[in-house]
């Protein structure tokens, strides 16, 4: 089954609006200097920079040794390590993270992870895609395979819940919800649809043959033009997120 691969020169190219859009996660977690702060799933560390601006000290990790690379040449201290098994001991005032929760299947194990790398009384502080993100982009992409008699569900990466579902995880974690909203962020695309999809949905392109990859993109672009398309503004992604700030018991 094909993974999703993450490159920090194809994310700036396709994809820095990601972490200039994570600015009002920034803004709602309130970085104090001096305070410890882990970014969760730092990328290549564009939002972990303004975290070090504030006076903070960071520790970022990521999944990715790719992107851990691009993030160790902004200067930053950067690990890789898996959001569900983290290698902290309550040790961060706070942990940060943006856009990538909803790429984490087992939501359990990283709020578990969470919770143990925190100290007590530390906040969690996070933006990710919630019940309902890219729905017309996801349901081109699953009827496409499905034409072709692939499963989709088996390949389809992303958990988007709802932020009642979301919530009711933070506390069974020990987690007090201090605020927690879904709402919908549709996004200008820097580019084509055809280059997001190369981006984000690798998982779903890596289910064909490497040659009937074109025709299956063209197929999906198509599919999604009359509701994501303008000749005015070029491409909108039907994207909804949740955000939230949560603390962890003293
Ligand atoms: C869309 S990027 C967001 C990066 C960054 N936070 C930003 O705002 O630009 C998602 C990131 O999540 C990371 N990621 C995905 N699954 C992960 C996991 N299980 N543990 C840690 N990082 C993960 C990916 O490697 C990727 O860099």
């Amino acid at each position: 089954m094909a993974t999703q691969q993450w490159n920090p020169e194809t994310y700036e190219k396709n994809a820095r609006f990601v972490s200039d859009l994570g600015a009002g996660v920034v803004d709602l977690l309130a970085p104090k200097a001096g305070e410890r702060i882990l970014d969760l799933g730092c990328g290549d560390g564009a939002l972990t920079e303004k975290l070090v601006a504030a006076g903070c000290r960071v520790v970022a990790v990521d999944a990715s040794a790719e992107q851990i690379a691009g993030a160790v040449k902004r200067g930053l201290d950067a690990r890789i390590a898996r959001a569900e098994a983290l290698p902290f001991d309550h040790e961060f005032d706070a942990v940060f993270s943006n856009a990538v929760l909803h790429w984490i299947k087992d939501a359990d194990g990283v709020v578990a992870s969470v919770a143990r790398a925190l100290k007590p009384g530390g906040r969690f502080v996070a933006e990710f895609g919630g019940a309902g993100c890219i729905a017309t982009i996801r349901s081109a992409l699953t009827a496409a395979l499905e034409r072709r008699g692939l499963d989709a569900r088996s390949v389809d990466p992303w958990y988007f819940p709802t932020d009642l579902e979301y919530a009711k995880k933070l506390k069974a974690h020990g987690f007090t919800v201090r605020f927690i909203t879904l709402f919908p962020r549709p996004t200008p695309l820097p580019g084509e649809a055809a280059a997001w999809l190369e981006t984000f949905a690798q998982p779903f392109l890596g289910a064909v043959a490497a040659a009937d990859r074109p025709a299956l993109i063209a197929e999906v672009c198509d599919a999604m033009r009359p509701a994501l398309y303008s000749p005015d503004t070029g491409w909108t992604a039907d994207y909804i997120r949740l955000r939230f700030a949560a603390e962890r018991a003293r």
